[in-house]
């Protein structure tokens, strides 16, 4: 099953009701990129931008949270209407996260850069509902894929159908019509796209054009859980 899932990133902040809204009817989850300044040298938002597009609308929000600190915060997202999380694999201090997030009440998600091998997150597989694979360094949209990560993406697909785990495997970095299928082929199934996406005259079609190009039929929009 093919999942798009839009980044606000490449939106234009100052219309981003408006942007979200454009791009509904092809969007499965949508996805906000937090950034701390620290673990990436990027600011962006956070809670008070996610409690705002949840009093605007109900999408199944994907938080990817690119802090070193993300567990002061994870209570914070979760009262804002996040539905799923992901802290970075990098930080350390994965045991404590993720019961925090269950917690909560969150969806579990590990995040994991391109330089970050399998057997950092492989022993976590049993433990989250995503792993969200970067085919880019965090921080900035717009970059290149970069695909020497496709061999990671396909060992994970494998380890997970091996283990019969019911892991979602996300990929998020110069996702587009020309590497979505490539991360589709090596078992990619959630596809983060930000400039591609709202960088297009059209988004919408310009995410659905992604869908199609992943292999993907129509939109199914994910069941918020709270
Ligand atoms: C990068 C973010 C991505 C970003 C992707 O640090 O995690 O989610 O928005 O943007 P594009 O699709 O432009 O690479
Ligand atoms: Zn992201």
């Amino acid at each position: 099953m093919v999942s798009i899932a839009p980044s606000i990133l490449s939106a234009d902040f100052a219309e981003l009701a408006r942007a979200i809204d454009t791009v509904a009817p092809e969007t499965d989850l949508l996805h906000v990129d937090v950034m701390d300044g620290h673990f990436v040298p990027n600011l962006t938002i956070g809670p008070p931008v996610v409690a705002a597009i949840r009093r605007h609308c109900g999408v199944y929000l994907d938080c990817h949270l690119m802090m070193t600190n993300p567990g002061e915060y994870l209570e914070a997202f979760a009262r804002a209407g996040a539905d799923g999380c992901s802290v970075h694999v990098e930080i350390g201090g994965t045991d404590e996260l993720v019961k925090a997030m269950r917690d909560l009440g969150l969806d579990v998600g590990l995040a994991v850069n391109p330089d970050t091998p399998l057997d950092a997150y492989e022993d976590y597989l049993d433990r989250v509902d995503l792993v969200l694979l970067m085919t880019v360094f965090p921080g900035f949209g717009g970059q290149q894929f970069m695909a020497e990560v496709l061999p990671k993406i396909a060992r994970t697909s494998e380890e997970i159908r091996r283990r019969q785990l019911p892991v979602r495997l996300e990929v998020d970095g110069g996702i587009d019509v020309a590497t979505a299928p490539r991360a589709a082929q090596a078992g990619a199934e959630v596809f983060v796209a930000g400039s591609a996406i709202f960088g297009a005259d059209d988004p919408a079609a310009a995410a659905g054009a992604i869908r199609r190009a992943a292999g993907g039929d129509g939109p199914h929009h994910w069941a918020r859980h709270g």
